[in-house]
């Protein structure tokens, strides 16, 4: 059966399935921003204070964003979105999860900012969001949970005026080859069309917290991500590759500088993080 969730020329249905594994992902999301608003690696106190969430990647490759509207797709509980709100832009952030959407809009009332946040499966924004902005930002941990990159591309380049940019920052496919306990080849590198299925035990946020729950994610190719971005009208303009990410995550990480945290496999350090930027035709 397939549930026809959006009008229009393009088929952008979600069939029975997809929505079973968006459940399951949306309830590990729920739980897992309850977790993460108070933890040290979200460090809210620091973030109320005034601390930008963005990292150095981002805030180096970003166009300026002082009076820039900005849509920001799976936001998470909205600080790095909030951190852009700071630094002048007018954003709108989008997520999954209801929980996160909630944390971010009583954030968005704390701080007096006057950010946007609407709840939203990154598949059907256009059944929500009809404005076009002049930068669109998607940042680490987000296309390996959803199925395809074709819906994703023009959903988030359908936001972006003509002439905007496009960036996004995100762990690299190299890394979602491998076990991050015991480093060893377990993932392949190309989607295979079927998710893989985890119980996670705990989050990156906070290994220890109370939490196991099922997960269902996919790889993305390279080839994957430019031929999505390329046919839904963006000329790239530029694409980085990081041998480190800035955030500790597997708890098996070298750390190397501030915000440079490296995952040796065999004492090679593996690539972590890639970034891209383009302009919308
Ligand atoms: C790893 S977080 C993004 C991290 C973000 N850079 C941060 O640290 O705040 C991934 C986010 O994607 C959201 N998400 C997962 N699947 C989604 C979907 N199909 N549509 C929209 N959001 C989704 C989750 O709810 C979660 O908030």
């Amino acid at each position: 059966m397939v549930l026809s969730l959006s009008k229009g020329k393009k088929n952008l249905n979600m069939n029975k399935k997809e929505i079973e594994y968006f459940d399951v992902n949306q309830k590990l999301w729920d739980a897992k921003t309850k977790i993460h608003v108070g933890s040290q690696f979200y460090n809210m106190e620091a973030f109320l204070a005034g601390e930008n969430s963005l990292r150095k990647i981002e805030l180096a490759e970003l166009p300026p964003l002082e009076g820039k509207t900005i849509f920001h797709s799976q936001c998470h509980f909205g600080q790095d979105t909030l951190s852009m709100q700071r630094m002048g832009g007018q954003c709108t952030g989008i997520d999954l999860s209801a929980e996160a959407i909630a944390q971010a809009k009583a954030l968005n009332e704390q701080l007096g900012l006057s950010a946007k946040f609407v709840q939203t499966n990154v598949y059907e924004i256009d059944k929500h969001i009809e404005e076009q902005f002049d930068v669109v930002f998607t940042s680490y941990g987000v296309i390996g949970w959803l199925p395809d990159l074709d819906r994703w591309a023009y959903q988030l380049l359908s936001r972006l005026k003509s002439g905007g940019t496009f960036y996004m920052v995100e762990f690299h496919p190299a890394m979602y080859q491998y076990n991050w306990d015991n480093k060893q080849l377990e993932y392949s590198y190309f989607n295979t069309g079927e998710p893989t299925l985890e119980v996670e035990e705990g989050t990156y946020a906070d290994r220890d917290s109370d939490i196991s729950l099922k997960e269902y994610f996919w790889q993305h190719s390279f080839a994957e991500v430019f031929n999505a971005l390329i046919k839904h009208g963006l000329e790239i303009e530029s694409m980085n590759e990081y041998d480190y990410s800035p955030y500790q995550i597997f708890g098996t990480e070298v750390k190397r500088a501030e915000q440079e945290y490296l995952f040796q496999v065999n004492e090679i350090d593996l690539p972590l993080v890639f970034s891209l930027k383009g302009i919308k035709k």
